[in-house]
């Protein structure tokens, strides 16, 4: 069968002050949707996979938050990682068990804090990805990029494969994570995708890749595996997960892969955003008068509001706003602002140096 994982960790530090280290932006409701992120994701997933197909890996201090927010996740589909041990452990861990149950499991790891649009479009993607990946190949959905990111992984589409139930599939010359911005402008010109986060792929051979390319990190994962359907599960998982590597699935799998040969990419076609900062959360909601964000007074085109638009005021101003303070907040005569007000913190910057808000929650986190 077809099995989703959705690793949920990270820090979201790009989302500061609303997102920090105990409410990550998967556990929010980032669009005004009425569903957290990882909630829509479980919405998403569940008619590919079922109820009892789709895995939600995440630390233990959000496990609680995360188990309260899906009551249809069952507690055995709830891993809870003892630390964090970025994306390769927390999707590989689960490779290993599945891959004990069942040598020819499927399984499809998709990021817990991603907005996607036109579902049945990215459900029709995944199909195609489950198709190839019952033939061995490692499958990456690939989007087409809006510009030259450098937060993302790249792909360099080859030639057209013939897989039945595939007609989009091709080979992946390369994948290259997060190149730097020289090399990302050139990817883009040359036709290059967007690792859109998703890959799909039979345990049993995402297991091999890891054995092959992290070698470490694939015999402590076995050994969990081996444990996971016996009373020596938390022993092991205690004893072996502080040890494992920490590494990302993207350099540590994908990247490797692809130079032999073994990656395939089918090109997504819906909408699709990570949610990177500020920026982009004001591109996503809808302009202001459009459905939730109508703040008072002239918001012209460009005030985005998340949350409830009768706590701005706004006059001659552009920008993104969150009034989750509970205070009313003015704009007037400002341009291009991002202002975030949360009960114990104020974040005030300009659309375009909202990147920057990582670098500013380091500071405060260094000096304390
Ligand atoms: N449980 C758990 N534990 N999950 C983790 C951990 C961890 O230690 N570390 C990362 N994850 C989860 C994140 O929550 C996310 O769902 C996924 O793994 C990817 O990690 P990110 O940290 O968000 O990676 P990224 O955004 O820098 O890059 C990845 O996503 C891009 C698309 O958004 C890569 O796959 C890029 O190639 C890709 O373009
Ligand atoms: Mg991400």
């Amino acid at each position: 069968g077809f099995h989703a994982v959705v690793p949920a960790g990270g820090a979201g530090t790009r989302l500061w002050p609303l997102s920090r280290a105990a409410r990550p932006k998967f556990l929010l409701d980032l669009t005004g949707s009425g569903r957290t992120l990882v909630q829509a994701t479980w919405d998403r997933l569940v008619p590919l996979a079922g109820e009892s197909g789709v895995v939600v890996v995440t630390g233990t201090q959000h496990a609680v938050a995360v188990a309260r927010q899906l009551p249809g996740l069952g507690e055995a589909d709830l891993v809870v990682e003892p630390a964090p041990r970025n994306s390769a452990a927390a999707i590989g861990v689960v490779a290993a068990v599945l891959a004990a149950r069942d040598p020819d499991a499927v399984l499809g790891s998709f990021a817990a804090d991603h907005v996607i649009g036109d579902v049945d479009s990215f459900h029709a993607a995944v199909a195609e990805a489950v198709a190839a990946a019952r033939e061995g190949w490692l499958v990456t959905i690939g989007m087409q990029p809006t510009g030259p990111s450098t937060g993302f992984g790249y792909v360099s589409p080859g030639e057209a494969l013939a897989v039945p139930g595939a007609p989009s599939l091709h080979r992946v010359v390369r994948f290259v994570e997060k190149p730097d911005a020289a090399t990302a402008e050139r990817y883009v010109a040359e036709g290059w995708r967007w690792n859109a986060g998703m890959f799909v792929v039979r345990a049993a051979v995402l297991l091999d890749l890891l054995a092959e390319h992290a070698p470490e990190l694939a015999e402590g994962l076995r050994r969990i595996g081996e444990a996971w359907d016996t009373p020596q599960r938390e022993t092991v998982l205690d004893a072996t997960w502080p040890g494992l590597p920490s590494l990302p699935i993207d350099t540590a799998v994908a990247e490797p892969a692809a130079d032999a040969g073994r990656v395939a990419v089918v090109p997504g076609s819906f909408r699709w955003d990570d949610v990177g900062d500020w920026t982009s959360l004001g591109d996503l909601l809808g302009p202001a008068g459009d459905g939730a964000g109508v703040p008072l007074g002239d918001p012209g085109e460009g005030l985005r509001v998340l949350g409830d638009p009768g706590r701005v005021v706004c006059k001659d101003a552009t920008g993104v706003v969150v009034p989750s303070g509970g205070r009313l907040v003015v704009l007037s005569g400002v341009d291009d602002v991002v202002v975030v007000d949360t009960l114990d913190a104020v974040l005030v910057t300009t659309r375009e140096r909202a990147q920057e808000v990582k670098d500013v929650v380091d500071i405060l986190k260094r000096e304390g």
